[in-house]
């Protein structure tokens, strides 16, 4: 019999990547906002009493970094109070959960990759309101799995990579941050690594996933025209000038530096990541044969 499994937030850039990446010995059942609020606690109850899955993964969250500053409340309500809710749901049922964070959990001081263990110290409203989540769902389901990721792009949704695209195709030069770092992560190999995590039923605790590799938001974007003349996504060089953070201010302030330590999830998932570089040259493509299709 397949593993039932109850994806919430799919119309997201990681939910949608979980449809797509199915394993086959799993019955994925997506559920998007419009079909349900998961801060809503008995829409929750009821929608699991139907489903009866064995699994549930949150990919819902509220993910306007600079916005949340401006909308606490709507980024608590998302992000701290109803993974807590759903956590506590599959508590009730006996269920596995599996959440996904933030590197933004983190204040970005550190010089060496964040381990899983590492102190926490959020620098904005989102960050802040992810660590509640984390909280949330540790209190109400300790044996729930929590995989922390950074820098999340896809052909879904809005994100960097898609931002960069257009700007390129308007402009001759852009102004790109180069004092952050950290590593992108194509929301398709998250969702790999997602599923492996949901084969593997004795994990529990906390997990880190992004892409292999380091590189700036400069260092990104650079590679990002240079692989969308390639593949002819874009039809001239774009200058790509590196500027420092805070000749971008934001509403919200962002780590200065955010690598994930990925050591105990490339083990314990049995799966290594793939270098960032290469992952963007897949979505790019990814991109291309959608917008053709
Ligand atoms: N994007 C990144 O760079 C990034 C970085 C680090 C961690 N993450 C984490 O990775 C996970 C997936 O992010 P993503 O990039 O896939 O985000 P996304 O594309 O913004 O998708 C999030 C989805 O959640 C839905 N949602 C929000 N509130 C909801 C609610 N109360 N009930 C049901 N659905 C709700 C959203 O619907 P609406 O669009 O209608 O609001 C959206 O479809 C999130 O936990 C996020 O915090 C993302």
């Amino acid at each position: 019999m397949k593993q039932k499994v109850l994806v919430l937030g799919a119309g997201g850039q990681l939910g949608r990547e979980l449809q797509r990446t199915v394993p086959a010995g799993v019955e994925c059942v997506p559920r998007t906002r419009a079909e349900l609020d998961i801060a809503d606690a008995s829409a929750v109850a009821e929608c699991l009493a139907d489903i009866q899955p064995e699994l549930v993964v949150n990919a819902a969250a509220y993910t306007a970094v600079d916005k949340a500053e401006s909308e606490k409340a709507a980024a608590h309500r998302g992000n701290a109070e109803a993974p807590g809710v759903v956590a506590a749901a599959c508590a009730q049922r006996g269920l596995r959960f599996i959440h996904i964070s933030t590197d933004f959990v983190f204040d970005g001081r550190a010089s060496e990759p964040y381990r899983p263990e590492a102190a926490t110290a959020p620098l904005g409203e989102y960050g802040r309101s992810k660590l509640e989540g984390e909280v949330a769902v540790q209190s109400a389901l300790p044996e729930a799995l929590i995989l922390r990721t950074g820098w999340v792009y896809s052909s879904f949704g809005g994100n960097f990579v898609k931002t960069m695209l257009r700007l390129m195709g308007e402009r001759d030069e852009l102004g790109v941050v180069t004092d952050q770092v950290g590593t992108p992560t194509w929301a398709h190999g998250l969702a790999e690594a997602v599923w492996a995590a949901a084969a593997r039923p004795q994990l529990q605790g906390i997990y880190h996933w992004s892409d292999a590799g380091v590189c700036s938001w400069y260092d990104f974007a650079v590679a990002i025209c240079e692989e969308a003349l390639a593949l002819n996504l874009l039809s001239k060089p774009v200058k790509v000038r590196p500027i420092s953070a805070a000749e971008y201010p934001t509403p919200a302030q962002r780590p200065a530096y955010s690598v994930l330590d990925k050591t105990s999830s490339w083990r314990d998932f049995a799966m290594e990541g793939v270098h960032w570089r290469r992952q963007l040259r897949a979505m790019l493509a990814d991109f291309k044969e959608l917008a053709d299709a």
